[in-house]
Order: structure tokens, then sequence, then C-alpha cells
């Protein structure tokens, strides 16, 4: 008979943290911006003394929690008011307008070379770039960084920022509310930095930015033509590295992205 391992806690805790899992979601969404109620308060007894007043605080006020429509058009408005990324980033960074703020340590704005001819755009920070506050830094950043190496590229020569800029809890995808409220500024960040070529990581910044609902599969290695608001420049999309990770053989055709991508840029 073939004998099962016992596992203890901890090794079942470790499991869960190398396979990305470090948060526990419930099935039922919980409102925590919502009033705590007080729980029952018994009868006091005679006997027992008062608690003195000093020892009540105030509960810290919860933030405002806008709808979805009035939180992107916030951010339409505060975006346009930046007028370099300096400025975008410290309006992002003041933005209360998207519940991931809450939950995230950080904001992860972006990371490389503003200047930089290519700017890569992900779908949304993990564990390691909350913590960090850079895009890219975990196992699919470092993946990510060989794709660029060898194509003769590195952090100094692109520009990388995600479509949402706060973790969601657990990586989850960012749903399509927090991606629409969030779609200004990345759109702003474009046009500051003015890339020449546009690269997509993954399906859900491809069918963001490039407004079209096909997976990624079907939208990889082909080029389109991105409006910036200042100028038309190229963009591609490309297999997201944390799925190249999981489906390597698929590094095949993210390579051909690349030789494409590097094509591009002799031109
Ligand atoms: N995945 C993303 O899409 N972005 C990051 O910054 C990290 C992982």
């Amino acid at each position: 008979m073939t004998e099962i391992p016992t596992l203890n806690a901890r090794d079942v805790l470790e499991f869960y943290l190398d396979t990305g899992v470090d948060a526990l979601l419930g099935e039922e969404p919980v409102d925590r911006f919502a009033a705590v109620e007080a729980p029952p308060v018994a009868p006091r007894q005679p006997s027992e003394r008062p608690a003195p007043a000093a020892t009540v605080r105030p509960a810290t006020p919860a933030p405002a929690v806008v709808a979805p429509d009035e939180a992107a058009m916030a951010a339409r408005a505060a975006a346009k008011n930046a007028t370099t990324l300096d400025e975008l980033r410290a309006i992002v960074e003041g933005f209360d307008g998207c519940a991931l703020k809450a939950t995230a340590t950080r904001t992860v704005f972006a990371d490389g070379n503003p200047q930089a001819r290519v700017m890569l755009v992900g779908e949304a920070p993990g564990r390691d770039e909350d913590i960090e506050g850079l895009p890219f830094v975990g196992r699919s950043g470092k993946l990510l960084d060989q794709m660029l190496k060898a194509i003769g590229l590195d952090r100094s020569s692109v520009y990388i920022a995600n479509i949402v800029p706060w973790r969601p809890p657990g990586n989850r995808t960012p749903t399509p509310q927090e991606s629409a409220i969030c779609l200004p500024f990345v759109l702003r960040q474009i046009e500051l930095a003015d890339p020449d070529i546009l690269v997509c990581l993954g399906g859900p910044s491809a069918q963001t930015l490039l407004n079209i609902k096909d997976g990624i599969t079907k939208t990889r290695g082909r080029w389109f033509t991105f409006d910036t608001g200042k100028r038309e420049i190229r963009a591609i999309a490309t297999f997201h590295p944390a799925f190249l990770l999981r489906s390597p053989l698929q590094k095949r055709f993210a390579w051909r992205d690349l030789l494409a991508i590097r094509k591009a840029l002799e031109n």
C-alpha cells in the first residue's frame, strides 16, 4: 500500500506561500469600510467601577466609498493635471478612488528608464512588487529580465509599468472596474513617457490597452497602432512571463515576439 506522507501545518503554509497563496479569501465579500457594530454590552453590576472616559478612542474615519464610474472620472481629471511623470506618480499615490489601494502595502508606479524607446505594461503588482514598490521584481520579473537580455535590453533601456498600480489581494486578476478606474493613469503615463514601442505583457494588459476582446494566444505577435494622445506608435502583445513560467513550451512564441521587437527597434 502506498504510504501517504503526513504534512505538518508549517509544510502546508510553506506550500501555499510557494504557490502564491498568501491571503485568505472567504466565500462572501467583506465590506471592510462598513462601520463595525459594537458587540452587546452586558449590564454593569453595581459593584463594578465605570471605565475612565479617557480610555474611549474615536473610531478612525473610513475612506469615502466612491462608485466606479465616478472614480474613473476622478482618475481621468487627476491624470490630465500631470505634466510630468513625477507629478503623475504623486497624483497616483494620493488617489483614493480604487479600493485596491486600501489592501496594498505600496503604490507600484514604474521602473526602468522613462526616456526608453520601449515601454512594457503588465497587469498588476504581485506580492514581491507590493513589498518592494517596483514592478516585476519577483520570479516573473527575473524571467522578464532574461527575455529582455536576449534582445540586448535591460531596465536602463526599457520603462515598465502596470495597468493597475496596487496589488490585488491574493494576486487575483484586477476586476474590469478596477482596471477601468486605473486606466487613465497608465494612459497618461504612456503619453508622458512617449515610447516608440508599447509592449503589452499578457492578455489583460493587451485587452485593456488595445481595446480588444481576443485572448493573448490570438493577439500576440501582431502589430497594432496605438494613439498615445501625442502621436501614433507601434504596439505588440506577448505572453506574460508568469504564464511562461507555468507553460515553458510557449517560450518559443515569446521569442518570436521579442525578435519582432528587436527588429522594430532597428528601423
Ligand atoms: N506581474 C505583473 O503583471 N506585474 C508585475 O509588476 C509583477 C507581476
